[in-house]
């Protein structure tokens, strides 16, 4: 078994967890979205200059999973518009090591740290055919709030359920 570390993610790690996002994009939305809206929607979610913008900003929260001393699973959170609401934004697993129980880990740190902030509610929003995400999240305790159609420019449409989980006391 390789050593596994969870923090949050250095600056200088950027690149590296944008490349994983490829890797993991690949693999999960071929057959969903189409090739243009992936690379369109990897541009606008992952340049290295906006994420350590992000960063640097202190209001958005990015999580890195190290097995072996290799980044191989990311969270991404941020207070939601609603008070109390913390949105996970982004939560990927390199395909080669999902269902090891990573998503799950980095899950229970964005819940802590919501809690910390006073939120009583983490939320998503999951790609409505991206069944299993949507099989991991129900394992994790979210339910489905609505579905939501949000044009993202450039002819694409992110066609998602939200989904929501109450933070109880731990
Ligand atoms: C969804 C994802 C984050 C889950 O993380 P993970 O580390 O693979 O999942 P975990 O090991 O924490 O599994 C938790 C539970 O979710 C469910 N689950 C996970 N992957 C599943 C799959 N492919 N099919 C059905 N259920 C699944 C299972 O119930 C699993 O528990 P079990 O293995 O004990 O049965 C990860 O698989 C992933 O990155 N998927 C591709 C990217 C993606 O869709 N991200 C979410 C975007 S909104």
């Amino acid at each position: 078994m390789s050593k596994i570390e969870l923090r949050p993610m250095q600056a200088e790690e950027a690149e590296a967890v944008a490349a994983l996002a490829r890797v993991v994009w690949q693999d999960t939305y071929r057959g969903i979205i189409s090739q243009a809206q992936i690379d369109t929607m990897l541009a606008q979610r992952y340049s290295a200059e906006w994420m350590r913008a992000g960063l640097a900003s202190g209001d958005v929260w990015w999580e890195v999973l190290l097995a072996g001393g290799e980044i191989v699973a990311f969270a991404c959170y941020f207070l939601a518009c609603r008070p109390g609401e913390m949105k996970l934004d982004k939560l990927y697993v390199h395909p080669a090591h999902q269902r090891r129980g990573y998503g799950a880990r980095l899950l229970g740190r964005v819940e802590a740290a919501a809690r910390d902030q006073g939120c009583r509610t983490l939320m998503l929003a999951v790609n409505k055919r991206n069944l299993q995400a949507i099989a991991a999240y129900e394992k994790y305790g979210f339910t489905v709030r609505e579905a939501v159609v949000q044009d993202i420019g450039g002819g694409f449409v992110m066609d998602d359920y939200i989904m929501e989980k109450p933070l109880g006391e731990t």
